[in-house]
């Protein structure tokens, strides 16, 4: 719920990539697949690129901030391991916010290997941060596992004052190396129909998705296939803002909506990244005020160990 100091303005936060590390629990069984190679980067790069202390001062600053809301987009992991996503749960329930003000998506280290995407861990683990206010629509009654790797939980919608959550998974497991993502077309169709529900209407519409929906970067390996698709879908119902993650930088871009309505699409960095000031550990705030949102990113200064606000930019 809005804070009643706040006036009319709803308070956002976006934070995503965080790569927890946790290998308690996990068998030498776990690692004969894809995770072999995964945990060597693991090792390797990841333990040196992200820090968990700087999750821990993003944390302490994030609650400094007292959002409303939380968005996570995902990668909560490296290799899919359930030691991994307790460390994000534990994280998260010191966040100082109740369960039903926090919006959880998963990314693609979420689901690295099919055999955990079929298990459904993620979801059972999570569960309290991906209820669904339109479970009762149609068009989430007519889920069920469509093609392979499908995910039929999503999207779900949470009405949270005047804002419209909608997370999407785009996150599968790939079968290869790539790290790239897919909606697909039965997630899509039902993206759509909750989109222009009536719950919907007047309410600021949030996308949350792991991967950037426009093309980023080159390499096809890591984007999101069915970004076009996507982009046709947002054209016909549109959205008032879309939130992603994965290429552990800030991105601004947008996607037209209906009549050729700008709908702002804006990546997050990394909330453990240890890099310079540019892509240093960071989150993002939204001031959303009906169709008025303001974008601020507060990001880790290393000389003094804090974090602070190091964009102000108005999107709509
Ligand atoms: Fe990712």
């Amino acid at each position: 719920m809005r804070r009643p100091d706040r006036g009319a303005t709803f308070l956002l936060a976006h934070v995503t990539d965080p790569h927890f590390r946790g290998f308690a629990g996990a068998s030498p069984m776990d690692f004969m697949n894809k995770r072999a190679l995964g945990t060597l980067n693991l090792l390797v790069n990841r333990t040196r690129k992200h820090k968990m202390e700087l999750l821990e001062a993003l944390r302490e600053d994030l609650r400094a901030q007292a959002p409303d809301h939380l968005a996570l987009t995902g990668d909560f992991a490296n290799v899919s391991l359930p030691g991994e996503w307790r460390a994000a749960l534990a994280w998260i329930d010191r966040c100082g916010l109740e369960p039903a003000a926090i919006s959880v998506i998963p990314g693609n280290h979420d689901a690295y290997v099919e055999s955990v995407v079929a298990s459904r861990a993620f979801e059972r683990l999570f569960a309290a941060y991906m209820t669904n206010d339109l479970a009762h629509h149609p068009a989430a009654a007519s889920g069920g596992v469509a093609d392979a790797g499908e995910r039929a939980d999503y999207p779900y919608v949470q009405i949270r004052d005047g804002v419209a959550f909608v997370g999407v998974s785009s996150s599968v497991a790939t079968g290869d190396s790539g790290a790239w993502g897919r909606i697909g077309d039965e997630q899509l169709a039902r993206l759509e129909a909750m989109l222009a529900a009536p719950e919907l209407a007047g309410k600021t519409r949030v996308v949350l998705i792991h991967h950037p929906p426009v093309r980023q970067k080159h390499g096809e390996d890591r984007n999101l296939r069915d970004r076009a698709a996507l982009a046709a879908v947002l054209g016909r119902v549109g959205a008032d803002l879309v939130l992603h993650g994965h290429d552990h930088q800030d991105e601004r871009s947008e996607l037209g909506g209906p009549g050729g309505k700008p709908i702002p699409v804006i990546g997050g960095g990394s909330a453990s990244y240890t890099g310079g000031p540019e892509r240093r550990s960071r989150y993002n705030l939204f001031e959303v005020e009906g169709s008025r949102i303001t974008w601020v990113t507060r990001a880790h200064d290393e000389p003094s160990d804090t974090f602070r606000e190091v964009r102000r930019e108005q999107l709509a």
